[in-house]
């Protein structure tokens, strides 16, 4: 899945580069990214990883910032979303899986686990 980022003019996009050479053992990340696979959560056939998002809002957000996705899908992205402590607006036209992503981030809203990012727990790739 291309992720392309269109940029002109003066900056003001958020870019955590600091961040990016964390998650990256100390190197700067280059701009292929090699995520592993992940066995799927919910019947979506076009349900992203987690690992992939994770990644993206921490590099490209901050807490209590708020993430739009108007083609939320099985609602990956509000999972992570919430998980980082960012706020959460997402669109999916099909009620059946607007269910199934309402119910996926609900449920992430609770009691979710702290995620060590800087202890390998999340598997990320090259
Ligand atoms: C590629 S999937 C998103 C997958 C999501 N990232 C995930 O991890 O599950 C795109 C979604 O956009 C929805 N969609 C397509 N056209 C839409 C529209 N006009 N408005 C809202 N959602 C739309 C589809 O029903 C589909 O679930």
């Amino acid at each position: 899945m291309p992720i392309i980022q269109l940029i002109h003019g003066e900056k003001r996009y958020y870019f955590d580069y600091d961040m990016a050479k964390r998650l990256n053992g100390g190197k700067q990340m280059r701009n292929l990214w090699v995520i592993p696979a992940e066995k799927h959560r919910t019947e979506h056939p076009a349900e992203k990883p987690e690992t992939l998002l994770t990644r993206i809002l921490l590099l490209a957000t901050r807490e209590g910032d708020t993430v739009l996705d108007p083609f939320m899908g099985s609602g990956t992205t509000g999972v992570v979303a919430k998980r980082l402590k960012r706020n959460f607006v997402g669109i999916e036209i099909d009620a059946h899986y607007y269910a199934i992503a309402k119910a996926r981030i609900e449920g992430e809203c609770g009691d979710y686990p702290a995620v060590n990012l800087f202890a390998g727990e999340l598997p990320f790739g090259e």
